[in-house]
């Protein structure tokens, strides 16, 4: 039987996992091939759900953004999210469409990360007697633990400002008086709670989008070059945006 083997990032890739070796004499009846996804596939699947969670990233930005435009401004934004799309959608549909796309993106984000870390370390044939402090999975490690991080801040924040529970406001129709009141500066812990949250949110950006563009075809020298920049300058952007607003509430520059 013929197998396929590409081989994609240090990730050994098997089109198609054949369970019956061709030396092998049994009589028993042979076991259909497994299927499985192929490592490219997964790699695909990741660039394009981290693409649309990048998306979604730099929209939210924009909008937290408003906020300094004025509090009604905020609000007035805040409302529209719930009417984008009607009279076509009814009220708040779009928003609901919106939470599912995202969910199904973070799953299958997160589901092709872990298949593919686990093909990772199988395709290692012996697992390295000694292993150095600094090496190549140093990225993938900081990945992992990022992503558990950021999964944890958004369950957090989506109980803090959107569904008002752990809010000391927890006003669904004033979402600016919510940020105003997370971030005073007798609440200085949610404030550094949401600056590491954050910086964790730009590594694995700048981790992720270096991947992606790599993985879309940016694989020459310069191409790589060129990747590591737009991915550092995507980053620091989120990471200035998001950060201005709850430090801007600390300081006091919005009240
Ligand atoms: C300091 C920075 C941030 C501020 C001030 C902020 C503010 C807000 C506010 C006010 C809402 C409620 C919107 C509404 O229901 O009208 C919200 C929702 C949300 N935020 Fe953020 N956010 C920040 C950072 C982030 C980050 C870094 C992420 C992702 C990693 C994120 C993901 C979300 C999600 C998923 C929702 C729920 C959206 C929905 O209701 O469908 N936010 N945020």
């Amino acid at each position: 039987m013929k197998v396929t083997v590409l081989s994609v990032d240090r990730v050994a890739v098997d089109t198609v996992d054949t369970a019956v070796r061709p030396t092998q004499t049994s009589t028993a009846p042979k076991a259909k091939p497994k299927k499985r996804r192929s490592s490219v596939g997964l790699k695909l699947l990741m660039a394009g759900t981290g693409l649309l969670l990048v998306l979604f990233l730099f929209a939210h930005m924009a909008g937290n953004l408003k906020i300094f435009v004025g509090g009604d401004a905020f609000d007035h934004y805040a409302h529209w999210l719930r009417d984008i799309g009607t009279p076509l959608l009814p009220h708040t549909w779009y928003l609901w469409i919106q939470r599912a796309v995202l969910t199904v993106a973070v799953l299958g984000h997160i589901a092709a990360a872990v298949i593919l870390a686990r093909r990772a370390r199988l395709a290692r044939p012996v697992r390295y007697a000694h292993r150095p402090k600094v090496q190549g999975s140093y990225a993938a490690r900081t990945m992992r633990w990022g992503g558990v991080i950021i999964l944890l801040f958004v369950i957090f924040h989506i109980l803090d400002l959107t569904t008002g529970t752990v809010n000391p406001v927890g006003d669904a129709r004033h979402p600016h008086a919510n940020v105003v009141a997370d971030f005073a500066p007798s609440r200085w812990y949610v404030t550094l709670f949401y600056t590491l949250a954050i910086v964790a949110v730009g590594f694995h950006l700048r981790h992720g989008i270096f991947s992606a563009l790599r993985t879309l075809g940016q694989q020459s020298p310069r191409g790589e070059r060129r990747a590591r920049t737009i991915a550092l300058a995507l980053s620091l952007v989120l990471v200035v945006g998001y950060l201005s607003v709850p430090f801007a509430v600390t300081i006091g520059a919005i009240k």
